[in-house]
């Protein structure tokens, strides 16, 4: 099913310019971005991005990091793209992520780990809607979706 991940470039990685690489395994995936915007986001939204985690002690460090600088957030839309994403974000420490993926190649630190994606298709929708105003999301098709997905293709006569 046609899926929607909300996807945060955080502070770290565009400081330290790799938010070109980020985008190029998204995009080479084959996943269709329909949404962009960069900003520093104010501190009342990471709140709430975060709320899940307002007890934790990570929480304000969190906060304070997340709030420190610019991030490229953007809404990425594919078949089962939330998890496939995911995956290709690697575990929450770059320390611990496996090479090959984004956290695993590009970074060695705990809270520093350049990349969010939505968990799952529901966070990814109160996500969206947290980020994103509807009339912000482009509604086009890829001219090579037929080829991402091996569908729609007429058998060769
Ligand atoms: P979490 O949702 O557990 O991780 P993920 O981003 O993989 O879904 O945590 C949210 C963010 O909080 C995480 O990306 C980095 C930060 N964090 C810490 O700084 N310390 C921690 O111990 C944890 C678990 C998270
Ligand atoms: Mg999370």
């Amino acid at each position: 099913m046609t899926e929607r991940t909300l996807i945060i470039i955080k502070p770290d990685a565009v400081q330290r310019h790799l938010v070109g690489q980020i985008i190029s395994r998204l995009e080479g995936k084959g996943l269709k971005l329909v949404a962009a915007k960069f900003m520093q986001i104010p501190e009342k939204l990471v709140r709430q991005h975060y709320a899940a985690h307002k007890d934790k002690p990570f929480f304000a460090p969190a906060v304070k990091f997340m709030t420190s600088a610019p991030s490229l957030l953007m809404i990425w839309e594919a078949e089962g793209c939330v998890d496939m994403v995911r995956r290709m974000i690697g575990s929450t420490f770059g320390y611990e992520a496996q090479p090959g993926t984004i956290r695993g190649d590009f970074g060695c630190s705990q809270r520093y780990n350049l990349i969010h994606g939505s968990d799952s298709p529901e966070s990814a929708r109160d996500e969206i809607e947290l980020f994103f105003e509807p009339d912000e999301i482009v509604d086009y098709e890829l001219s090579d979706a037929p080829w991402l997905y091996s569908k729609r293709i007429s058998p060769k006569k």
